[in-house]
């Protein structure tokens, strides 16, 4: 008899999720290991106690696990534990070494078995590369870079310096000094500027445009950029840019590069900064997003580019939820 081990983390506490993450545990455990049905001999389920809605047993049986003896329970609420956790133990029939699976956040509890995840997201303002960054950082609830806050920082320090830009000199002795850490605050990304939580200021307008200005300084991007791979060299994470894939992380094994047309993007950006109460119209938004575009395609160091081994995504005519579902395929497809 041998025991095979399995997790995996659902987003919500729904039964379609509970079902569909049942479903994909066990036929990853049965393609991974070669079972057939007939090998299961039992199948032992629990879930963390913030899963109310469906018995993760009644789903294996959904699934077409019902040829063997189910049974799940409820796990004791330990502090700290990883949320919505569905865990599994299948004992079968057969003498081989077992090939235990823990999928999504759950990969996270078996570090010993799953390397470290790394996605690198690229792409221009506006292509919904942060919201699909964010969503995808849940979905495997782990960390979330957002380098272009580091360079708004650096805007954002000049332009309390009153640096100007077309100095390059006192940009790099600007940036030398710069007091910039990034901070986790229950999964947030919290930037801080000499001391100070800059991480709403930083998202101002002006600061985007003169963030693409400083951002084309070698010195700038030099010192963000070896910041950015400490960062990412120490836990699993997404990071998203400019130049993530083709120059921060260029051997990473999951990149992407996110595009919608510029109408889209403008009119998203409008949506976002209307929202949040900026005046704003339309066209400006439109032209400052031409203007970035151009500038950071066409810097001299790290532009803008799509990495030659980075997937393309157009979200031109796709959900939120449509694009989380397709980059989470594609990372599936590798791990
Ligand atoms: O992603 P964002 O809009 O917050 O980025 C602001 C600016 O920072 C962007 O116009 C270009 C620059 N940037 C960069 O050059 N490289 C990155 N990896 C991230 C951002």
């Amino acid at each position: 008899m041998i025991a095979i081990r399995g997790a995996i983390t659902v987003d919500s506490d729904t039964p379609e999720e509970i079902k569909g993450a049942v479903k994909d545990l066990l036929c990853s455990i049965k393609e991974k290991n070669n079972l057939s049905q007939d090998d299961v001999v039992c199948i032992m389920l629990s879930s963390t106690q913030d899963i109310h809605s469906f018995y993760p047993a009644k789903a294996a049986r959904e699934a077409g696990f019902d040829g063997c003896a189910l049974f799940s329970s409820a796990e004791p609420d330990i502090e700290g534990s990883l949320p919505l956790c569905i865990r599994v133990m299948l004992l079968c029939d057969g003498k081989f070494k077992p090939c235990h699976v823990y999928l999504r956040g759950a990969a996270l509890l078996r570090k010993d078995l799953t390397s470290r995840l790394v996605v690198a997201l690229d792409g221009p303002a506006g292509s919904g590369k942060s919201t699909a960054a964010k969503a995808l950082a849940k979905h495997f609830n782990i960390l979330y870079l957002d380098t272009g806050a580091m360079y708004r920082a650096c805007a954002l320090k000049c332009l309390g310096c009153g640096t100007p830009l077309d100095d390059g000199n006192a940009v790099k002795k600007v940036i030398d000094s710069i007091d910039l850490k990034i901070e986790y605050d229950c999964g947030r990304q919290v930037t801080i500027l000499d001391g100070k939580d800059v991480s709403e200021e930083i998202r101002k307008p002006e600061v985007s445009s003169l963030a693409s200005r400083v951002s084309a300084f070698p010195c700038v991007r030099e010192k963000m950029v070896e910041m950015q791979r400490k960062i990412a060299s120490s836990m699993s994470c997404v990071v998203d840019g400019r130049d993530i894939g083709t120059n921060v992380l260029p051997d990473c094994e999951h990149k992407f590069y996110i595009t919608a047309s510029t109408s889209v993007r403008a009119n998203r950006r409008f949506l976002e900064e209307k929202a949040k109460g900026y005046e704003t119209s339309l066209e400006s938004v439109e032209a400052d997003i031409i203007a970035r575009d151009k500038r950071d395609t066409e810097r001299e160091v790290a532009p803008l580019r799509k990495a030659k081994d980075a997937v393309l995504v157009d979200t031109s005519d796709m959900t939120e939820k449509q694009v989380l579902e397709y980059l989470v395929n594609k990372i599936q497809e590798k791990i």
